[in-house]
C-alpha cells in the first residue's frame, strides 16, 4: 500500500504550537476543560495540551459512526461520557477531523444540555465539502481537500493511527 505524505510531522508541529498559543490567550482567565474524542483526537490533544500554557483539565469521550467503512454511517453512537461535571465551565472539544460534521454537532448538542459556561471545537483537519450540519469549528489546524486520510490519530480500520504524518492511501 502506498501512503502520499500530505503533511508533514514538522507541519503538524508548526500549526499545532499556533493553535495552543491562541487558546492560550482566548481561555486565560478561564475554567478550561479540554474533552478529547477517543480514539483519532489522542495524537493531536496530547500535542496541543503541552502548547497550552495555563491550566486545564483533560477528559474523553469516544463515538463511533464509521465501523470499517471511510464513509459515516449518519447515526453517531455514544461509547463513552465524560467523567467531569462541566456546568459552569469554559469547554473545547478536540476532534481530529471534521467530516460531515455530524459528530461535532451530535456532541456539541449533548454538552450544550449540561450547561457548560461555554463550548467551543477545534479541529486537526477540516474537509469542508463533505459538510451536512450548518458546524464551523473555532479552530481550525489546516483545511483539506475531500480525501481520506490517515496517521497522527487517523486511523483506517483502526490501523495507521501512530505514523507522525497526516497521509492520502493510494492503491
Ligand atoms: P463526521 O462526523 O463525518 O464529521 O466525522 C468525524 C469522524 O470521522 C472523525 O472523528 C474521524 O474519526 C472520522 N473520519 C472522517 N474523515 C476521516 C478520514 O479521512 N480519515 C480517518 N477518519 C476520518
Ligand atoms: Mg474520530
Amino acid at each position: 500500500m502506498q501512503i502520499q505524505v500530505l503533511l508533514s510531522a514538522e507541519d503538524i508541529a508548526k500549526r499545532v504550537k499556533e493553535l495552543g498559543q491562541e487558546i492560550s490567550r482566548d481561555f486565560r482567565d478561564k475554567d478550561l476543560v479540554v474533552v478529547g474524542i477517543l480514539k483519532g483526537a489522542v495524537i493531536f490533544m496530547s500535542d496541543l495540551v503541552r502548547e497550552i500554557e495555563i491550566p486545564l483539565e483533560l477528559d474523553f469521550m469516544a463515538t463511533s459512526s464509521y465501523g470499517q467503512s471511510t464513509k459515516t454511517s449518519g447515526v453517531v453512537q455514544l461509547l463513552k461520557d465524560l467523567d467531569t461535571v462541566i456546568e459552569g465551565r469554559d469547554v473545547l472539544i478536540v476532534e481530529d477531523i471534521i467530516d460531515s460534521g455530524l459528530t461535532l454537532s451530535y456532541l456539541s448538542q449533548l454538552l450544550l444540555s449540561r450547561k457548560p459556561a461555554s463550548i467551543t471545537t477545534a479541529v486537526l483537519l477540516d474537509k469542508p465539502d463533505r459538510r451536512q450540519t450548518e458546524l464551523v469549528p473555532d479552530y481550525i489546524g489546516f483545511c483539506i481537500p475531500d480525501k481520506f486520510v490517515i496517521g497522527y490519530g487517523l486511523d483506517f480500520d483502526n490501523r495507521f493511527r501512530e505514523l507522525p504524518y497526516v497521509g492520502v492511501v493510494g492503491d
